[in-house]
């Protein structure tokens, strides 16, 4: 098990390309399912996630061929079980479901268990299908969903915390191959909803609405192949934009972005009192002087994300002042709160709310990652850490950054990689 070391005080500038978003590139590969003709994803990146997806297509009966960043697929026959094994190691597996079920009329997935972020049902999906006439049964540690006919309906994705993203793209991607008319209500406008709406399209799907509450689609009887570039990764953006804000020196510079899709990230750094500033598909951040502390609130886009917000502890917990952080979409996402306090953080929980005083250092550690953005949010902390802080269990980054020390270090910092 590989570990990073993190040596903390230098000093970032420069620029680095942001790759594919991986929350895009997930479903999308699972649409490809939808089709016999074959499809041609580009900007997909080289993720463990991405692998976990390319196996499950695989095992379905799929022909799946990577070169560098791109994926062709062709998915001529197919079986509709996805086995444990596999869908185990990622819960975005459970987005073959919506694919499988409109080709086929029927899918079978390993349920997917608890997580680290907090409880994570799938039971709006579940209710999508049901609107559009599936039933479901839940069986030995398996979800079976299956349908004499699909047929569209009128369906309210809202949920305790918001609209589902993985919800509304399962439920579109059944939805298009259904009969007659299917409208979402209370969809996930997030602009990976709206990439896979438009690659639906180009492979033949009628759906108006993606990237709105409200989306219709008119189902047709059959999509053929096509080919997609998958948008830049706004949370992997949002992340080195953080770093810029933690340990830049001079400007730091993303490119491929869609600065479009970060306007929460980046007007919460300009409250910060960073310099942010666009420029076609690239977004420099700069340091301005003083820094300032933030109240901040994740919500479902155009909110700040969820998938942001490990950074942003990282940041608040040495800029002066008290900032509060209200997670309001996973309430029990703090994991990397602890190891931070290890690092000599002042932060405190109550509930979903996390109140940071900000200290002038913290000091390398040992630290564990817990999940994907949490690891993250550790290494930025270690990159203002004084001495090294040694990140464990990096499985967890590898699922959902493309080579971040290599492009850290390609920034200026000094992060060492080790097996464990
Ligand atoms: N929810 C339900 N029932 C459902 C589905 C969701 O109650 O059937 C609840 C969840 O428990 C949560 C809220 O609704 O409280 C929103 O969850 P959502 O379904 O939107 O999450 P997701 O689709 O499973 C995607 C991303 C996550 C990201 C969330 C929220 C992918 C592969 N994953 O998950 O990304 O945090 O949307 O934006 O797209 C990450 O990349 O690190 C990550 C966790």
């Amino acid at each position: 098990m590989d570990k990073i070391l993190v040596h903390g005080g230098h000093a970032l500038s420069g620029s680095v390309k942001i790759s594919g978003s991986k929350n895009s590139a997930l479903p999308i590969l699972a649409a490809t399912l939808l089709t016999k003709e074959p499809c041609v994803i580009h900007h997909v990146p080289d993720l463990s996630d991405i692998h976990y997806m390319l196996q499950i297509l695989s095992h379905l009966g799929a022909q799946v061929e990577r070169a560098s960043g791109t994926v062709t697929v062709q998915a001529e026959k197919i079986i509709t079980e996805a086995p444990y094994e596999i869908v185990r190691k990622m819960r975005a597996s459970v987005c073959v479901l919506g694919p499988l079920l409109g080709r086929e009329k029927e899918a079978t997935v390993s349920l997917p268990g608890g997580c680290v972020i907090g409880d994570r049902p799938i039971d709006l999906h579940l209710k999508g299908f049901e609107g559009l006439g599936a039933m479901h049964r839940i069986e030995a540690g398996n979800v079976k969903v299956f349908a004499g006919q699909l047929i569209g309906g009128v369906i309210n994705l809202r949920g305790k915390q918001g609209p589902t993203v993985l919800g509304t793209d399962n439920v579109m991607m059944a939805a298009v191959l259904a009969e007659g008319t299917t409208v979402i209500d209370s969809a996930a406008a997030e602009p990976e909803v709206v990439d896979l709406a438009n690659f639906l399209i180009k492979m033949g799907a009628k759906i108006e609405g993606a990237g709105t509450r409200r989306i219709v689609i008119e189902g047709v009887k059959e999509l053929h192949g096509a080919e997609h570039e998958v948008i830049p990764d706004r949370i992997e953006a949002g992340t080195f934009l953080v770093a810029g804000a933690i340990a830049g020196k001079g400007d730091v510079t993303l490119r491929r972005v869609n600065p479009a899709h970060l306007t929460s990230v980046t007007d919460a750094l300009t409250r910060a009192g960073f310099l942010l500033k666009a420029d076609g598909q690239n977004l420099t951040i700069a340091r301005t002087g003083t820094t300032k502390s933030l109240e901040l609130t994740t919500e479902p886009y155009p909110g700040f994300p969820t998938d942001m917000q490990a950074q942003m502890c990282a940041l608040l917990a040495t800029t002066p002042g008290i900032s509060v952080i209200t997670e309001t979409i996973f309430p029990q996402r703090y994991m990397h709160v602890s190891e931070m306090k290890r690092m000599g953080a002042d932060i405190s929980l109550n509930g979903p709310t996390a109140i940071i005083k900000g200290v002038e250092k913290l000091s390398g550690a040992p630290v564990m990652a817990s999940d994907l953005r949490a690891s993250a949010a550790l290494v930025l902390a270690g990159l203002q850490g004084q001495g090294i802080t040694e990140v464990n269990r990096v499985y967890h980054i590898d699922r959902g950054y493309e080579l971040i020390d290599d492009k850290l270090n390609g920034l200026g910092a000094k992060i060492e990689r080790m097996k464990a």
